[in-house]
């Protein structure tokens, strides 16, 4: 499958099977979405993954009580059997950029100084090379975000008080009987040239 191909076949999927993801799965993607590059070449970023019934559990638990979860449209997606929280680490990002070839940018003293927080564009940077990964594993996937959750996600996994993430991906076999677009799912598609500003905005 190519690049482009994975591109054109990815879609958010939000309903799944119970199926395992089997031995080495996860592994082998999270080695491979590393490929992705980082700023200064940090690497500063780190996974929370979450596998099998009980530790997915847990992550739905902290992050959707079973008290608030009568009305939630998508009962599918927590069926997922595995979920993936990728976290980037200022500080790692911090001391590298305070390092001899990367001092003169002003920005290895405070993460409140950085225009755009890189720890949060490399795990995004990730999130999405996972996501087309999983289209090469006919495997599905859903990108969602942690909102005002990522602390209690933090505290009840022991995840540096540091860390941040740009959100959670739910990794599984789609249940193709019951995948139900969202709303958002349903907006076309905006035609390119109304977002390509060639010469001038
Ligand atoms: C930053 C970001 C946050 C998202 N948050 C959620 C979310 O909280 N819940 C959800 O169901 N989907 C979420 N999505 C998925 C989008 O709704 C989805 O990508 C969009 O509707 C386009 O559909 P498609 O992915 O099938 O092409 C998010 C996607 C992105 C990129």
């Amino acid at each position: 499958m190519s690049v482009n191909e994975a591109l054109a076949a990815r879609r958010t999927c939000r309903s799944f099977t119970r199926e395992p993801l089997g031995g080495g799965v996860l592994d082998r993607l999270l080695d491979r979405a590393r490929r992705t590059p980082t700023a200064g070449n940090c690497q500063g970023v780190e996974f929370l993954v979450l596998e099998g019934p009980d530790e997915v559990a847990a992550f739905w638990d902290t992050s959707l009580p079973s008290e608030k979860r009568s009305g939630f449209p998508w009962p599918g997606l927590l069926l997922a059997p595995a979920i993936v929280i990728p976290f980037g680490l200022p500080e790692v990002y911090l001391e590298r950029y305070g390092e001899e070839d990367k001092v003169a940018s002003g920005l290895g003293a405070d993460a409140a100084d950085w225009p755009v927080p890189y720890w949060l564009t490399d795990a995004a940077f990730v999130a999405m090379a996972l996501q087309l990964l999983v289209v090469e594993e006919n495997l599905g996937c859903c990108f969602f975000g942690l909102f005002g959750n990522e602390g209690v996600v933090r505290r009840r996994f022991d995840v540096p008080e540091s860390a941040r993430s740009p959100g959670a991906l739910a990794i599984g076999h789609p249940d193709h009987e019951h995948l139900r677009p969202s709303t958002s799912a349903s907006r076309p598609r905006r035609p390119t040239a109304s977002v390509v500003h060639n010469g001038r905005w």
